[in-house]
């Protein structure tokens, strides 16, 4: 019997270190979904995550706003979750539909409505203000709010390599790190200039990392890690004549 149990928890470890067992997701978990931002989903550009035109950054509209306990003050940006609605305790689905969608935004809680009415997104409450269009692919639009269920998957194979647009002034970069493929939540990113050591750098809001080292007028490289423990290396994806308000894109990726 106990050897049963080990060998039953191997499988579950392993099954559960694959990101993105879609389509047969076995580990779900339950989860509640309203929708924003417009059937062309022009107001969910520029969340939270900083990523701004989420056709720039590779997104288009299949993404998702987190409530507080999900998003995790920034650390879910760039996540992706397999999404379908909870045909057992609603009649709003559409039945045998899913949804792949990417975390940009932060859904705010709002304390001067309950928290089963309308304060979906006040704490401890795991919800997902979606993008409309991902919404109606799995829930009618009348319905509003459904219940659902959703696990961490594999991000879409993104077009082309992860992207590094670098905004601030001297001793300020501030690095926004988008189009991250596999788990796409970055978890730590450091930067080399040609004249540097590699250095750490912080996470300052949404998906924005800060460097405070002097890395004028040097080519950049940027090593990201995601939070599955993976990482890649992008060397010299800045030229020597980077500026800043420019993206650069690296040839890699996580795939
Ligand atoms: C979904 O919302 C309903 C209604 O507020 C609530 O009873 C239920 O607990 C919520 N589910 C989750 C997983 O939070
Ligand atoms: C969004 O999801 C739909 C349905 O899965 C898919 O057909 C479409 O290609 C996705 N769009 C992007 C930009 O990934
Ligand atoms: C919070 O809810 C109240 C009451 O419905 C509403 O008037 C207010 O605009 C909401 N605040 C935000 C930030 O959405």
């Amino acid at each position: 019997m106990e050897n049963h149990l080990a060998i039953l928890a191997l499988f579950l470890g392993v099954c559960m270190s694959q990101l993105g067992g879609s389509p047969a997701q076995q580990y779900w978990t339950p989860a509640n979904a309203t929708f924003y931002g417009g059937g062309d989903a022009s107001g969910t550009m520029g969340g939270s995550c900083g990523y701004g035109n989420l056709y720039d950054a590779g997104y288009g509209t299949n993404s998702t706003a987190l409530s507080a306990t999900l998003y995790g003050d920034g650390k879910s940006c760039g996540a992706c979750y397999v999404i379908t609605c909870d045909a057992y305790h609603t009649q709003s689905c559409k039945p045998g539909t899913s949804i792949t969608v990417t975390a940009t935004n932060f859904c705010p809680p709002n304390w001067s409505q309950p928290s089963d009415n309308g304060g979906w997104c006040n704490p401890p409450r795991q919800h997902f203000d979606m993008s409309q269009p991902a919404w109606e692919t799995i829930a009618v639009y009348q319905a509003g709010f459904v219940p659902i269920k959703y696990a961490r998957t594999a991000c879409p194979r993104r077009n082309g390599g992860i992207r590094f647009s670098i905004t601030g002034h001297d001793y300020f970069d501030l690095v926004l790190i988008s189009n991250v493929g596999g788990s796409g939540a970055v978890s730590a990113a450091s930067v080399k200039g040609s004249n540097t050591d590699w250095m750490p750098m912080s996470r300052n809001w949404g998906s924005n990392w800060q460097s405070n080292g002097y890395l004028t007028g040097q080519s950049l490289s940027f090593r990201v890690q995601t939070d599955d423990g993976r990482s890649v290396t992008a060397y010299n994806v800045a030229p020597a004549y980077w500026k800043f308000g420019d993206t650069y894109t690296s040839s890699v990726n996580f795939y």
